[in-house]
């Protein structure tokens, strides 16, 4: 059956249409079973599926090089959903201090489910197969963490999921696609916040789940349509918006985090710098060897001695921005001890390297050179 053309004469829109539809009339019962049997992309309802959000789900599929993908609301909805769908009491989850703060809110949820979980420092991700058990189901790993910018060797993690026959997670949002493709190197799902670089802009909350089987499509699509956390139309829009600059942006950020990554080593107020771009750094081999074309573009340091000298940085900067939230347009620096691990026990934070004078940097798209000048008449008044 020919749908009607959204144009009279059938030329097709430039951008993809917000179709903010919650519900869709049914042209014929035989659709709707189609449908239900899942052997046509048709739409029912907006909590099932959209097809502006549907758009976007094969552009990232394609960025990763994979079979499908799943939007969600935000970032922290896909892990939720990946973790939901994938453990049950009494499973073995593996994971890294060096995450995301908000997953340690959700393994208290999933603690609360019976989930056993094994923390491990970043730094030792080379002894994870140690910790693998029988119930080991999943390894859930950031490569460059957040908010210290290690690096894991994907290769190696998946080697010790093999052990247990586990299923290998890795949250992509810092590389992002354009450096670094997991499903390539044995990630079984990717993750990303799309909030972040691939939205790029400050103005959307997304996630998106990428799926290396048509299988794991369906079984988290199944898991988003019953919980509910599909995105809004218009998100997804801004999302396609923010696709079109994708790469420019990914090789800008990147070349200006070197930039800033080297400019910070000579200064005799950082007392430590994590970039996985620069030789010294002690994930750089790896690095080298699983990301493209640079390395991305966030970069963590520690300034001067205490907390006051890291404000006082922040506090002095004149065009980089003091604000939570990354991989967009405007530069951006915050405290992790007072942002992301706010909620977590001070000797566990402190135990994987997050001081309370460390500082993390997203860079955006603005000059490099002008970036350099505003950290150096900072850290010059420390
Ligand atoms: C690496 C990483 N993963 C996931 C998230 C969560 O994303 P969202 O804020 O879109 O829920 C963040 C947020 O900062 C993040 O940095």
């Amino acid at each position: 059956m020919q749908s009607d053309p959204l144009t009279p004469y059938g030329n097709k829109p430039m951008v993809t249409p917000i179709v903010s539809a919650v519900n869709y009339e049914y042209v014929s019962f035989e659709i709707l079973k189609k449908i239900t049997n899942g052997e046509i992309d048709g739409y029912t309802y907006h909590r099932d599926d959209n097809p502006t959000i549907r758009t976007q789900e094969k552009r990232l599929a394609l960025l990763e090089e994979a079979d499908d993908c799943v939007i969600s609301t935000t970032g922290m909805a896909a892990l939720t959903m990946v973790f939901f769908t994938y453990l049950k009491k009494g499973d073995h989850l593996l994971t890294f201090h060096d995450i995301y703060g908000a997953n340690y809110k959700v393994s208290l949820i999933l603690e609360k489910f019976g989930v056993e979980i094994t923390w491990l420092n970043a730094d030792d991700y080379d002894k994870t197969e140690n910790y693998v058990k029988q119930n080991t189901k999943m390894i859930f790993c950031e490569t460059p963490t957040n908010p210290l910018i290690k690096t894991i060797d994907i290769e190696l993690l998946k080697k010790a999921a093999n052990k247990s026959g586990a299923m290998l997670v890795v949250d992509n949002t810092f590389a992002t696609p354009y450096h670094q493709k997991p499903l390539k190197l044995g990630a079984d799902l990717v993750i990303h916040s799309a909030t972040k670089a691939l939205g790029g802009h400050n103005d959307l909350m997304a996630g998106a789940i990428i799926c290396k089987t048509h299988q794991q499509y369906d079984e988290l699509w199944f898991t988003r349509q019953a919980i509910g956390t599909t995105l809004d139309a218009f998100s997804g829009s801004l999302l396609e918006r923010g696709l079109k600059t994708f790469n420019l942006r990914s090789k800008k950020m990147s070349d200006n985090a070197m930039l800033s990554a080297e400019f910070l080593m000579s200064h005799s107020k950082i007392k430590k710098i994590f970039y996985p771009g620069l030789k010294s750094d002690k994930g750089h081999e790896v690095a080298k060897r699983q990301m493209e074309d640079g390395f991305g573009g966030m970069l963590a340091f520690d300034v001067g001695d205490n907390q006051a000298d890291a404000q006082k940085f922040v506090e002095n900067l004149k065009i980089i921005k003091h604000a939570v939230s990354l991989g967009c347009t405007e530069s951006l620096v915050c405290l992790p001890v007072l942002t992301t691990m706010l909620y977590m026990p001070i000797e566990r934070r402190l135990s994987f390297g997050v001081k309370e004078n460390t500082v993390r940097m997203s860079c955006g798209i603005e000059d490099g050179r002008l970036l350099v000048e505003d950290m150096k008449q900072s850290l010059d008044k420390l």
